[in-house]
């Protein structure tokens, strides 16, 4: 198997957002493969536009992208404050790939960075991967009310 390269941008990941940039800083069209990573094997985050994934990199403090070659093969991100909170958001590795390792180095990374590894929580929200991030250290949280607003 070609080496997996393991990325990790700066806050808001700029050259991912506003050039493409992939391994070596070089365009790497970054931002289409990224749309298309999450459409194909992230299923609550499919159809965002481009103008949606900017905001969103711009957003995040943390921001984690795997490449083999040229194509992008794994991302995650994470929002926090520095401090008290941290979530981790859209962690997801493409179909072919899973089961080797690599969403834990994306998990283990985004937790390493600057922004995460002093915070005292770090929360997630996951429908079907309790069980990886169990492996990862994460507990079940005691139960609290989830409230949403659409
Ligand atoms: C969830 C996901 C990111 C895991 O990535 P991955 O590369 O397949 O996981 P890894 O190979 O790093 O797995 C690490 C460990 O977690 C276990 N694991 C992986 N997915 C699991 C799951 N859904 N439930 C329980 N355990 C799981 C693996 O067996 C492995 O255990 P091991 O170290 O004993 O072998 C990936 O399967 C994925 O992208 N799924 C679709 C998107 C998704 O649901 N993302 C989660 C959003 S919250």
């Amino acid at each position: 198997m070609a080496p997996i390269r393991l990325i990790r941008h700066a806050p808001g990941a700029p050259g991912l957002c506003w050039l493409g940039l992939g391994p070596g800083l070089r365009p790497s069209r970054g931002l289409l493969k990224l749309q298309r990573l999450l459409d194909k094997h992230a299923f609550w985050a499919q159809g965002r536009s481009h103008s949606q994934l900017r905001r969103l990199l711009s957003g995040s403090e943390a921001v984690v992208t795997l490449w083999r070659g040229k194509r992008l093969v794994g991302f995650g991100r994470a929002t926090s404050d520095g401090l008290c909170r941290a979530v981790l958001w859209d962690v997801v590795v493409a179909g072919d790939l899973q089961g080797r390792g690599l969403g834990r180095q994306v998990v283990e990374a985004l937790l390493g960075m600057p922004a995460i590894r002093r915070v005292e929580r770090v929360y997630l929200m996951t429908t079907n991967s309790a069980g990886f991030y169990r492996q990862l250290g994460f507990r079940d949280a005691a139960p609290q009310a989830l409230l949403v607003k659409p």
